[in-house]
């Protein structure tokens, strides 16, 4: 049993060291995206699922409710995970910052995204989420994400798609769904048969990952 296994090694379990860490996050200031935060997004799902995923940051709709992938990107995310039959409580759901990255524009605030000094900062958090949820397989969604997780001169156009082991870990990137959100014609039917390209591929590892826990 993975509880009683954390329990043995580190006197406590997935959800209280996740619980913890989501704590700290809730008051965290290392890096300016605390000043214009409403919400902290940590991250939702299944801690004892064999796949992470692990979006870009809070927009405007995550911001004001503390829940990941909530707007027109969350409703794409969940259709791509039930091509393959799961929901996101089959999985854990998280960023590589935790905090909304805007800037002002016409008079009000614009999602950005994340800078370089902002993702590192916030990856002492990703890194223990990691740490405590032991995922198997970590599908990265978007560039951010795969600069973070896989290499940090990762070119998501070259290099979605493929299997590189991290750590313990099989991570594979694939297109952000507010990437394929904005393509148009031929573009978005070509960024729409990667994505689900890549869902089957890590679908097929979740169910080796989950036979080889029987
Ligand atoms: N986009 C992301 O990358 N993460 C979210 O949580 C929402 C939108
Ligand atoms: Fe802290 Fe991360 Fe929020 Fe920056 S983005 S304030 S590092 S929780």
């Amino acid at each position: 049993m993975d509880s009683l296994f954390d329990v043995a090694e580190g006197g406590e379990n997935r959800e209280e060291r996740l619980a913890e860490l989501a704590r700290q996050v809730s008051v965290c200031t290392r890096c300016d995206l605390a000043l214009n935060r409403t919400n902290t997004v940590f991250g939702t799902g299944d801690p004892y699922s064999p796949l992470m995923l692990v979006g870009e940051g809070p927009g405007e709709n995550e911001d004001a409710t503390g829940l990941p992938f909530v707007g027109r990107a969350g409703k794409l995310l969940d259709d791509i995970l039930k091509a393959v039959n799961l929901t996101r409580d089959d999985v854990y759901l998280t960023n590589t910052v935790k905090c909304r990255a805007a800037q002002p524009e016409g008079g009000r605030m614009k999602n950005r995204p994340p800078r370089a000094g902002e993702i590192n900062a916030c990856n002492i958090y990703l890194a223990g989420q990691r740490e405590a949820i032991r995922p198997r397989i970590i599908l990265c969604l978007g560039g951010p994400a795969a600069k973070t997780i896989i290499d940090k001169d990762f070119r998501i156009t070259k290099d979605r798609g493929k299997w590189y082991e991290v750590g313990g870990a099989l991570a594979m990137a694939t297109f952000h769904p507010a990437y394929v959100l904005r393509q148009r014609d031929d573009d978005l039917v070509r960024a729409k048969r990667a994505v689900w390209k890549d869902v089957q591929a890590v679908y097929a590892e979740y169910q080796k990952a989950l036979e080889a826990r029987g």
